[in-house]
């Protein structure tokens, strides 16, 4: 009898390449998975008990065991893997095979893949996906991108696996080679901006309000069935709640106040900058994440500002308590602090898809940010309420250069800034740092001001280095000899 032939196969089965192969079966498809990790098949072909689901750690086998045109997904860590991976795959594939890199690879590196696998007829796509171990069996955001035709051979069973809101799955072509994992990379940059938002929200109710765990879990609760609805808001109220297993606390006071990350804020934040598009609520949480991660600088300096030695030096300040109390009453601060998170939160998706607006034009990705708006509404990290109200945005107004230009989400800005305001001038005094926050605003005013001090920095360069400036009463390039028209 004829071996069983596999629809689909997955190389990688840690808990998102195992999770996805349950997703895909759990649509009736049959899937062949691949580790060279022992123990992940052994765990796959455990849990796959009757389903029509493989685990090898052969390639050969695995390879053969695949319908033909061959799709193999790739669930690796990004980087030179997923190189390493290709590089032995390619003598065992055929002609009009399609190998789809499902993880955060970077989207040089998708372009790169892209020409050298064109080179040897196998059709190749990078496909962003987002939603965590739950989101991958139960229903992600994917992000597809690569050729219109090779996403038809794979559109069925993505929509199938995908997320659905309001029964429209979470999934659409996105735009031609690296356009999946360019928009992944941004979906990532906006996750780093709005936890490190709801971060300091949780700073300012802890230290300043004085809050406990119970009842920052019953303010992000509350929170999260009004405007603020949406995932991290979610998670965020349950995390007060968890108890630590080694100790009667919880778990939240016995992690290290020391943030990681894998790097996709930080691409964002670099590709933000050449192509030069402001997006400093991103920019900010990588730098806070960087501050936050070199602990040993920070006692150091903390030491040094605290020193009582120095106090005679601001006897305003109390130095020794860097994080004094409010003066406002905790509700009202708490009223505040939701308008303030509303407008911070409105501004860094507006950051985001104004990067997505210019790397649309800059790399001919050809991008729809309605849709965009609306696969992420479902199954991702950064899904929320407000994706509506973007989604709205884009449909009305298909080439919108920054999402401040539309009404209805300028209107709730402008409702929102009254919180937004307070609530810095309440971190300013009790000495907690909220710089996402202070970043969001001063990124709508520098928006609504019709006039910036820039024409100071074009003297400067002028004055030091002949770089001429423009003038606001003629056209063209100009230059002044400084120095020669003192007084
Ligand atoms: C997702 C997440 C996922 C991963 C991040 C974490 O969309 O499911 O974004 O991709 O959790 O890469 O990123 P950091 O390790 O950089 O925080």
């Amino acid at each position: 009898m004829a071996k069983q032939k596999y629809d689909y196969g997955m190389i990688g089965l840690g808990t998102m390449g195992r999770n996805l192969v349950f997703n895909i079966n759990n649509q009736g498809f049959s899937v062949a998975g691949f580790d060279k990790d022992m123990s992940q098949v052994e765990l796959l072909t455990k849990e796959a008990e009757y389903r029509t689901i493989s685990a090898n750690h052969q390639l050969n086998e695995f390879v053969n065991s695949l319908k033909l045109p061959r799709v193999i997904m790739l669930m690796v860590p990004a980087g030179e893997i997923v190189d390493e991976v290709i590089h032995e795959l390619l003598p065992l594939l055929a002609k009009n095979d399609l190998l789809i890199d499902c993880g955060n690879s970077h989207f040089t590196d998708t372009n790169a893949r892209y020409d050298q696998l064109a080179k040897s007829a196998i059709h190749f796509m990078g496909v962003g996906i987002s939603g965590g171990e739950s989101g991958a069996r139960h229903g992600p955001s994917i992000m597809p991108g690569g050729s219109k035709g090779d996403y038809e051979r794979i559109a069925p069973m993505l929509k199938s696996i995908s997320a659905k809101v309001q029964e429209e799955p979470c999934v659409t072509w996105l735009g031609p080679g690296s356009a999946g994992h360019y928009v992944k990379m941004v979906h990532n940059g906006i996750e780093y901006g709005l936890m490190q938002l709801i971060s300091e929200a949780y700073h300012l109710l802890k230290k300043a309000g004085g809050k406990n765990n119970d009842e920052l879990h019953a303010i992000f609760s509350k929170w999260n069935e009004g405007i603020l609805q949406s995932y991290l808001l979610e998670i965020t109220a349950d995390i007060f709640i968890q108890k630590d297993e080694l100790t009667s606390n919880r778990l939240i006071d016995m992690i290290l106040d020391r943030a990681h990350q894998n790097g996709t804020g930080g691409w964002t934040s670099q590709d933000a900058m050449c192509l030069q598009v402001p997006i400093p609520v991103i920019d900010c949480a990588v730098s806070v994440r960087d501050l936050s991660a070199n602990k040993d600088t920070r006692r150091a300096v903390q030491q040094q500002l605290n020193d009582p030695k120095l106090k005679m030096h601001a006897p305003e300040f109390k130095l020794n308590a860097p994080e004094s109390k409010f003066s406002v009453k905790t509700n009202e601060l708490t009223q505040q602090l939701e308008q303030a998170l509303y407008f911070s939160m409105i501004i860094t998706y507006a950051q985001g898809m104004a990067l997505l607006y210019a790397a649309s034009k800059n790399y001919k990705y050809d991008l729809k940010l309605e849709r965009i708006a609306g696969i992420w509404r479902g199954g991702c990290i950064i899904r929320s309420g407000l994706l509506d109200d973007i989604r709205s945005a884009f449909s009305n107004q298909q080439d919108m250069a920054n999402l401040l230009m539309d009404n209805e989400l300028s209107k709730k800005l402008i409702t929102a800034q009254n919180g937004m305001r307070k609530v810095i001038q309440s971190g300013v005094e009790a000495g907690i740092p909220i710089p996402a926050m202070m970043n969001s605003l001063a990124y709508f005013d520098s928006y609504r001001c019709g006039w910036l001090p820039a024409n100071l920095v074009q003297a400067q360069r002028d004055y030091f280095g002949a770089h001429t400036y423009e003038r606001t009463d003629e056209d063209g390039k100009f230059h002044t000899h400084w120095s020669q028209r003192k007084t």
